[in-house]
């Protein structure tokens, strides 16, 4: 059972569709975890639990650090809570493996929000501001050999994801794929996205899918 604080995004979907993907991954004592985007810190939690010995999660929201730093006390002596914009707090640190449940629902406009928990949704109109940016910076904090778990939805561009990790040296799989009924956000984004060619004519679901790059 997690706490969370207003404004943090509940574990869902996504986030499931991670934690079964972060299963499949053996740790131990000397696994170094990153946690980007923590949120409620399920993934730290999770990483804890199979027995990694460092976890570092990190969040740029206040509440969702207060979260993840509550939900994690019972790991307190793997788990460290860092504030900050996505690896910019580690930048100097390598681990063996990251996991990332980003922002990346296409918004109306490019301007991504810089509090509320529309910060955990809303990535730009490509739904790619954050996607992007972890893409590019993520290599730089692994291990050779090290491998990023990074969940998205098929509307912000799974293919460009692995084009660009797989541009930097990584191999890129899809791991797991999970049809899942349209939240409140994307229902009442249907429309928009009709209009720009996202989505079909009375699609109410998308895909999430989790791709798993190794350095
Ligand atoms: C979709 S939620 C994921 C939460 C959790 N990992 C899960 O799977 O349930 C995305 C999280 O990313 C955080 N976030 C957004 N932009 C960020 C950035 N530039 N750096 C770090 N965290 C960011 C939000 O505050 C939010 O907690």
């Amino acid at each position: 059972m997690l706490v969370r604080l207003p404004g943090v995004y509940p574990a869902q979907y996504d986030s499931w569709a991670l934690v079964e993907a972060l299963k499949q991954e053996t740790l131990g004592p000397d696994s170094r975890v990153l946690d980007l985007c923590a949120g409620t810190g399920v993934l730290s939690v999770c990483a804890a639990k199979q027995g990694a010995g460092r976890v570092t999660a990190v969040d740029v929201s206040r509440r969702a650090f207060a979260t993840t730093w509550i939900n994690t006390r019972p790991h307190r002596r793997s788990v460290r809570v860092v504030r900050g914009d996505l690896t910019e707090p580690v930048r100097s640190e390598r681990f063996d493996l990251v996991v990332s449940n980003p922002p990346y629902v296409p918004a109306e406009n490019d301007r991504v929000p810089v509090s509320g928990i529309a910060r955990s949704w809303d990535a730009g109109k490509d739904g790619r501001a954050v996607l992007d940016r972890i893409c590019l910076q993520v290599p730089d904090v692994l291990k050779a050999g090290g491998v990023l778990l990074l969940v998205q939805s098929t509307l912000s561009g799974i293919e460009k994801s692995g084009a660009m990790l797989e541009e930097q040296g990584l191999r890129v799989d899809v791991v797991s794929r999970v049809d899942v009924p349209f939240g409140p956000v994307l229902a009442a984004r249907r429309d928009m996205l009709t209009q720009r060619g996202v989505i079909a004519m009375g699609q109410r679901s998308e895909e999430l899918v989790v791709l798993r790059a190794v350095k």
